[in-house]
C-alpha cells in the first residue's frame, strides 16, 4: 500500500539554536557558487548548524575571501575557509561529505531555466569533473538550473571518470586510474557458458552498470524548493481550515511530495498524497482549485522572480531549503535511519516507463539515497497521472540535453 511520508519525516526538525555537540570527527561541506545569492544565506544558515556542520569551504570565482572573513565572526564552532577560483577548487571539494552547488547564472524575468543551459552546462561540468577526480564519495546536491539537465550531465561525468564505462557504447573502456570498481554483481546471465567470452562480458557489463548506480546514489538534484512551496502554499489554500487566530495551518505538519523534476510542469506536487488529510473527494470535484494551487506551486519561481524585476530569483526560500537537505544528508550520513527527502535523481529501474531521472520521495543513507518511499504510480489521481505522463515528455528532452553535452566533451 502507499505509505505518505510523515511530516516529520521530511527535512530536518533540528532547531538552529542546539547547542554544538563536540564530535570525534570534522563534518566539512562546501558550498560551490559561494558568493551568490543563494551561496551566501546558506552559509550562513549551515554554520547555525554546528552540530552537524564542523568546517565550511566556500568555493566561488569572487568575493569569497570576505564572506568567510564576516561568516567567520559569528559564534559557532566551525571553522570557515575561503578558496578563490579553479587553482583552489581542489582543497575545497577535498574530504568534504557533501558539496551543495549553486554556483552559475540564474533566471531573469522573461527567461526560463532552459536557457541557462548554454552558460551553467560548461560551469557544470567543470565542477563535476573535479568533484568526481577528488572526492567521489561525497554527495552531491546540485542546485544550479536547469537542474533537470544538469544531473544527467553530472552523473555522464562521474561515470566517465571512475571508470564505469558507457552504458550507450556497450563495451567503452574503462581504463580510468581513478577506476574503483564497485560490489560484485549479481551472477551473469545463465546463457553463457561459464567462463565464455560472453559471459565475461555480461559480467563486466553489470558490474559497470552497478558502478554506474552507484556514483548517481550520491548525486541529486535540490528540488527541497518545490517541496517546500507545496508546503506553504497548500497550508495557505481553501483546502485547509486556518487556526482559530487566523494564522494559516503549520506548513512543516504538510508534507507534500513533488515528484517529477524542477521546471514548470514537470513540477509535480502529489497533494492527494498530503501526510495532512485532505478530502480526495474535494481534490477531484473541486478541480479548478485544485488546479490553481498547482500551478501557484509551479510558477512560484516566476512569481519571485517578476517581483524581484531583475534583481535575482528566489534566493532566501532556496537557500533555506538547501539548508534542510544538506542537513538530511548528513543525518543519513551519520547513520539516522528514515530520512526521507524529495530529489531529483537517477533509477536503476525507472519509474515512470523508460525514464531513468524523476524527482520523488527517496530513503537516504551514508552511500547515498537507498530506494523511492511511498511512489506508486497506481495509486494516484486520474489527472496526477496525467501530469506525470506529460512532464515525462519535457523530462525526456532535458535528459537527453545534458547527457549529450557530456558525451560531446568527453
Ligand atoms: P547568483 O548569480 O547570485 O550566484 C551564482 C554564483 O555562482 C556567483 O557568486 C558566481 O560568481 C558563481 N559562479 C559562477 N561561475 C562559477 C564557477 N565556474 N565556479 C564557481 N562559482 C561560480 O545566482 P543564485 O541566485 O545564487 O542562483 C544560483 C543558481 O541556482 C542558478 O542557476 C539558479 O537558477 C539556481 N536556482 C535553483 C533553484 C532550485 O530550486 N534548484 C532555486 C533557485 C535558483
Ligand atoms: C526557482 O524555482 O525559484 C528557481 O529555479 C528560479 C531560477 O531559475 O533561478
Amino acid at each position: 500500500t502507499m505509505s505518505s511520508p510523515k511530516a516529520s519525516e521530511y527535512g530536518s526538525q533540528a532547531s538552529p539554536l542546539r547547542q554544538p555537540a563536540t564530535p570525534n570527527e570534522i563534518t566539512k561541506v562546501t558550498i560551490l557558487g559561494a558568493a551568490g545569492g543563494i551561496g551566501q544565506p546558506l552559509a550562513l544558515l549551515l554554520m547555525l548548524h554546528s552540530e552537524y556542520v564542523q568546517h565550511l569551504a566556500l568555493y566561488d570565482l569572487v568575493h569569497v575571501r570576505g564572506i568567510a572573513a564576516d561568516l567567520s565572526h559569528v559564534d559557532r564552532q566551525c571553522k570557515v575557509t575561503a578558496h578563490l577560483g579553479p587553482d583552489e577548487l581542489t582543497e575545497a571539494v577535498r574530504d568534504a561529505k557533501v558539496i551543495v552547488i549553486p554556483a552559475g547564472l540564474a533566471q531573469k524575468p522573461g527567461m526560463s531555466r532552459d536557457d541557462l543551459f548554454g552558460s551553467n552546462a560548461k560551469i557544470m561540468y567543470n565542477l563535476a569533473k573535479v568533484c568526481a577526480q577528488v572526492n567521489p564519495s561525497a554527495h552531491l546536491a546540485i542546485i544550479s538550473n536547469p537542474v533537470n539537465s544538469l544531473v544527467p550531465l553530472t552523473c555522464e561525468v562521474y561515470q566517465r571518470i571512475l571508470g564505469a564505462g558507457s552504458r550507450k557504447e556497450k563495451s567503452a573502456d574503462s581504463n580510468s586510474a581513478l577506476s574503483q570498481p564497485a560490489a560484485p554483481p549479481a551472477s551473469p546471465g545463465a546463457a553463457a557458458p561459464a567462463g565464455s567470452s560472453a559471459q565475461k562480458s555480461a559480467g563486466k557489463q553489470q558490474q559497470q552498470q552497478q558502478c554506474f548506480h552507484d556514483c548517481c546514489r550520491r548525486i541529486f538534484g535540490v528540488t527541497t524548493l518545490d517541496v517546500v512551496r507545496a508546503s506553504t502554499l497548500s497550508a495557505k489554500s481553501a483546502f485547509f481550515k486556518p487556526e482559530p487566530n487566523g494564522l494559516f495551518k503549520d506548513p512543516a505538519k504538510i508534507a507534500i511530495p513533488v515528484v517529477g523534476g524542477h521546471a514548470g510542469k514537470t513540477i509535480i506536487p502529489l497533494l492527494s498524497q498530503s501526510t495532512m488529510k485532505v478530502d480526495k473527494k474535494r481534490l477531484i470535484e473541486e478541480k479548478a482549485t485544485t488546479l490553481t494551487l498547482i500551478e501557484s506551486i509551479q510558477q512560484a519561481g516566476i512569481e519571485v522572480l517578476n517581483a524581484k524585476k531583475g534583481a535575482g530569483s528566489a534566493t532566501l526560500a532556496m537557500a533555506y531549503s538547501a539548508c534542510r537537505f544538506t542537513i538530511s544528508l548528513l543525518r543519513a550520513q551519520q547513520g539516522e535511519p528514515n530520512i526521507i527527502e524529495c530529489a531529483y535523481v537517477r533509477h536503476q529501474q525507472p519509474l515512470v516507463s523508460d525514464l531513468e531521472y524523476f524527482a520523488a520521495p527517496l530513503v537516504l543513507s551514508k552511500d547515498g539515497y537507498v530506494k523511492t518511499q511511498g511512489f506508486s504510480l497506481n495509486k494516484l489521481l486520474p489527472y496526477e497521472q496525467q501530469m506525470i505522463e506529460e512532464g515525462a515528455k519535457e523530462l525526456r528532452m532535458s535528459v537527453a540535453k545534458g547527457e549529450d553535452f557530456a558525451k560531446e566533451q568527453l
